[in-house]
This record gives C-alpha cells, sequence and structure tokens, in this order.
C-alpha cells in the first residue's frame, strides 16, 4: 500500500478516497495488477459505468452477484454497485474484506424502507410471511422470512402454500407486478425506485411509432402503465438474453442505461434504444450507481477503503433469509 495516511472520518465524509491520480496512469493495467496482487475480486452490476464493466471478473443482476459473492475464494470482494449489494455480499462473507468504491452509493428504493417503520407495519400482520426485495437495507433483510431478486421472486412465491398470506417490500410496482402473475394478494409496502418510476408511456408510445418493429422490454420495477406495453418484462439478466435470443432487430430498454453497453456488445448489429423519461434530463441513469467510477475503483483498490462493516448480530439476522432465497433458487436452477 502506498504511504499516505486516510483518515477514516475523510472517508465518512465524503464517501470515497479522495486522492488526486497521476493522469499518465493506465487504470485498467493498475486494476488488473491490483487485482493480481491482492487476490481480489471484481463484482459489477449491469447498471455501471461502461469502464467498470470492462475491468469486472463477473457482471450481473442482483442475484448473479449475490450468487457470485457465496462461491468466490478471492481475499477481497470489490463491489462495484450500490451499498446493499456490497453489504449483501459481506452478510454472506463475514471473514472477507467486502469493498464499495463509494460509500455514499445508495438506493432511493432501499431508502424508502426505513426498518423501524417497516416493523411497525409488519407487526399489524402476524400471520403474514415476509417476502422482503434485495434492495434493502441489513435492517430490513433482518425482519424479512425471505430475501428474493427480481429473478427468482416469482418462483420463491410460487414456492409457498396458496393459502400462505405474504407482505411484500420495499417495492410496490415489483410486488403488483408478482401479484399480477402469480394470482396473490400479497400486502405491499410503499416503496419504488426513481429511475424505474421516471419512464414515459408517451415517449415511448410515440417511439413505437418510429420504430414499429422494435420490442419494449422492461425491468419490473417499472410502473404498470409502461410493465402493460411491454413485450418481455425481466430482470436485468432476463432482458440481457431475450435481447441475445430474440429474433428481433430493435428493443426499447425500460431500464437503467447502464445495461445497454453489455446488450451493444453482445448483439453489435441490433438497435437499443433507451425509453425515454418524463423529463429532459438523463434521469434513467440511476445517480447512485453512478457515483462509482474508475478513478474511485482504482483507490479503493489500493487503499482497501471504503470497507463494509457490520455488526455481527444484524449480520446473522440478514443471512437467514439471504440463505433462504439461495436455497430455494438452487433448488429451481435459478
Ligand atoms: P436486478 O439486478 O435484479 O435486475 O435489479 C435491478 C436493480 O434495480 C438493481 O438495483
Ligand atoms: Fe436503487 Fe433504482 Fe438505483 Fe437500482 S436503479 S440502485 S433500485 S435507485
Amino acid at each position: 500500500m502506498k504511504d499516505i495516511n486516510i483518515e477514516k472520518s475523510s472517508i465518512d465524509e465524503v464517501g470515497f478516497i479522495d486522492v488526486a491520480i497521476d493522469p499518465t496512469l493506465d487504470l485498467f493495467a493498475e486494476i488488473e495488477r491490483l487485482k493480481k496482487e491482492k487476490n481480489a475480486i471484481i463484482l459489477a452490476h449491469y447498471y455501471q459505468e461502461p469502464d467498470i464493466q470492462d475491468v469486472a471478473d463477473f457482471i450481473g443482476d442482483s442475484l448473479g452477484l449475490a450468487q457470485q459473492a457465496e462461491k468466490t475464494d478471492a481475499s477481497i470482494i470489490v463491489f462495484a454497485g450500490v451499498h446493499f449489494m456490497a453489504e449483501t455480499a459481506k452478510i454472506l462473507n463475514p471473514g472477507k474484506k467486502v469493498l464499495l468504491p463509494d460509500l455514499k452509493a445508495g438506493c432511493s428504493l432501499s431508502d424508502s424502507a426505513p426498518p423501524a417503520l417497516f416493523k411497525m407495519f409488519r407487526d399489524k400482520y402476524p400471520d403474514h410471511l415476509v417476502i422482503t426485495y434485495v434492495n434493502c437495507s441489513a435492517g430490513m433483510k433482518a425482519l424479512s422470512d425471505i430475501i428474493c431478486t427480481s429473478s427468482n421472486a416469482q418462483k420463491i412465491i410460487e414456492s409457498l402454500p396458496k393459502e400462505q398470506q405474504i407482505i411484500f417490500a420495499p417495492d410496490k410496482n415489483l410486488g403488483a407486478y408478482l401479484n399480477k402473475v402469480t394470482g396473490r394478494n400479497m400486502v405491499l409496502w410503499n416503496g419504488s425506485c426513481m429511475v424505474h418510476e421516471i419512464f414515459s408511456l408517451e415517449k415511448i408510445t410515440k417511439l413505437k411509432v418510429r420504430h414499429p418493429k422494435a420490442l419494449v422490454i422492461a425491468h419490473p420495477e417499472c410502473e404498470e402503465v409502461v410493465l402493460a406495453v411491454a413485450d418481455y418484462i425481466g430482470s436485468t439478466t432476463g432482458l440481457l438474453k431475450f435481447s441475445q435470443q430474440s429474433d428481433a432487430n430493435e428493443f426499447i430498454v425500460a431500464t437503467e442505461t447502464g445495461i445497454l453497453h453489455q446488450m451493444q456488445k453482445s448483439n453489435p448489429f441490433k438497435t437499443f434504444i433507451p425509453a425515454p423519461p418524463n423529463n429532459s434530463c438523463a434521469c434513467n441513469d440511476c445517480p447512485h450507481m453512478k457515483l462509482n467510477t474508475l478513478e474511485k475503483l482504482y483507490l479503493c483498490m489500493q487503499y482497501e477503503q471504503p470497507e463494509i462493516l457490520m455488526d455481527e448480530t444484524l449480520r446473522i439476522a440478514a443471512a437467514k433469509p439471504i440463505e433462504r432465497m439461495l436455497q430455494i433458487s438452487k433448488k429451481y436452477g435459478l
């Protein structure tokens, strides 16, 4: 490690290692060197910027990343994603160092479910099982029976007896979609993702007029009106696979724009159009995901900071519903 004293309090304040980098450094080569030197693995979500995706050892959706975090034998996990994802990796790997390039990379959906409020809500339904979407804090996970992601939520719900009553949190759009496809009547927490709620049905409709052969593909965190016009609905991995397997050549993509990098890379001759937001700025970029940069990734590997640290009692409580999710996913080959 370089001989420089990084105060923990300064990282807590800005969220990342704030040190100038020599602009002549080849960060791609430096990151590869650090991976080998430190036996580190980089796990990146599809919503990360293209440069980060290109240096990652594994790129995936929330389920794929949790599965990789569970099985890696690397000593250091560098999580290029948001806080709840890195926290999930730490919950599954208490003995490993888990790093997040910017500690302030949060999630509006996770923030929409404060554990203290959710506990009061949950206590009103003592006979209900709590299924919680992985986009939540460790405190929320500790209040849950089973965690799910957008890849396995339907299967997890269908694995439970029909008469089992369920609370689903925190995403109301995903919850409403799951109620529709499973025929359940789950009680929904009123949370949502700021990125997936921004798409404009009117602008998607106009795009469809200009590109009549384009298929609309959407993440289930989108609002019901957008899902109603989608030709395919799935997790980020599901959307990517669909774009690879479909005979169509044009797609209107209703999710965060980061996924377009892998879509374009694996389908160089197909056209991917980001679904437009209901305003004029690029708000379908997740501002939390995009806090991570290649520079911050390099510095966090160099200085092994910021690190995810957790209270052990909370970690053990949060691990149970995640392990239940991973077991059910394994059973169904997900
Ligand atoms: P998936 O990774 O499960 O597709 O979820 C998307 C998302 O919003 C992650 O923050
Ligand atoms: Fe959270 Fe939405 Fe960003 Fe995903 S895209 S991290 S759900 S705010």
